[in-house]
């Protein structure tokens, strides 16, 4: 090893080439370390808010979903139900899952000499005061978000933002909730059309969005930020909790597409005034296909070059567009931060320059 390697401290960690012909490399470089750290903390970030969706609409929870479905205290989960019968347990499964990512990053980091990321000192957002709500204070803000929903309209299109495509909204998300607030959330209009009523449906409604905007945004960060590393075993779980996060995603594109058809749409929360339209029947944008629920599959799109054929990918993948200042720029956006202190905003800004600063090394 080089002298010099030795004053990037943990930066070269781990052995070279293993003995008996195994090949693997696992030593990180600084730039796959700086990448790990950002994925850890926007993984401890994911857990965070996640866990908001998995103590209200998940299954295994306070209230549980078997309880009298008439009791309005479970409509959170009824409705959610009402997008897909499994929908509780989905919840709870990707909480379960993002859990983990955050877990064995850190544990990884640790076991070659890096440092671990923590942000227990910014957690102090108060959350939902509903009933089923554990009370903990939180490092995210669900319940005044502008949900990027151009994701929708991305994923069903045949240009790419990586070529400079942009995209509208599918539908307006501006300053909603995606979870009860409180228990008053709890109480709105019936719908003869499913067992829920109109207002928590909207909730619901808004929650299904936003579960696949944050982890399409998942799927690019990862993809982008696998382009970035050095080291094999760094690539092997990038590419391996990337996977993941795809798997997440198409669960909730599917979804989402429920809540914009028959039998939940169209309607309009009376207390907010959201309105869901009916995307088969009356699509809010034209051509139909591009807001159609059932194309739940990434439609083939240009990749890499214009002039070579379409191509079903996720996209973007340059890290302009979803590398960790992207991944951050975004969810500040969508308002996931709102109460947080500078200090966690200067926190993340520096994660995510240090990972953005990470290039492939050879
Ligand atoms: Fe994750
Ligand atoms: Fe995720």
């Amino acid at each position: 090893m080089a002298a010099g390697a030795a004053t990037m401290g943990a930066a070269i960690t781990g052995g070279g080439k293993a003995a008996f012909g195994e090949a693997r490399d696992d030593r990180l470089t600084k730039g796959d370390i700086a990448i790990l750290r950002f994925l850890a903390a926007a993984e401890i970030l994911e857990s965070d808010l996640w866990i908001q969706y998995a103590e209200l609409g998940g299954v295994g929870t306070n209230p549980p979903l078997e309880v009298d479905p008439n009791q309005s205290l479970h409509n959170y989960q009824i409705a959610l139900s009402t997008l897909d019968s499994d929908g509780p347990q989905y919840i709870a499964s990707n909480t379960l899952d993002e859990v983990s990512h955050a877990a064995f990053l850190n544990a990884y980091l640790q076991s070659k000499g890096a440092e671990q990321v923590n942000l227990d000192a910014f957690r102090t957002l108060p959350g939902s005061t509903a009933t089923g709500a554990s009370g903990i204070k939180r490092l995210t803000n669900l319940m005044r978000l502008n949900v990027d929903t151009s994701w929708y309209l991305r994923y069903r299109s045949t240009t790419n933002p990586d070529l400079g495509a942009t995209f509208p909204q599918a539908i307006t998300l501006d300053n909603v909730t995606a979870i009860p607030r409180n228990n008053n959330d709890f109480n709105g209009a019936s719908n003869p059309n499913f067992p829920g009523n109109d207002h928590i449906q909207a909730i619901a409604n808004v929650a299904a969005f936003r579960f696949g905007m944050i982890e399409q945004g998942g799927s690019s960060l990862y993809a982008a930020l696998s382009q970035k590393v050095t080291s094999l075993e760094a690539l092997k779980i990038t590419l391996g909790i990337g996977g993941d996060e795809i798997a997440h995603y198409l669960e909730w594109v599917d979804f989402s597409g429920n809540a914009v058809q028959k039998p939940v749409a169209p309607f309009t929360d009376p207390i907010s005034g959201l309105t869901f339209p009916d995307f088969f029947n009356d699509p809010p944008l034209k051509p139909a296909n591009l807001v159609q629920p059932s194309l739940i599959f990434p439609v083939p799109c240009e990749f890499i070059n214009a002039n070579l054929p379409h191509c079903a990918v996720i996209r973007p993948s340059d890290d302009r567009f979803a590398g960790a200042q992207a991944a951050v720029a975004s969810l500040t956006a969508d308002g996931l931060f709102t109460g947080q202190s500078p200090q966690f905003f200067q926190t993340l800004k520096q994660l995510a320059e240090e990972a953005d600063d990470a290039y492939r090394e050879f």
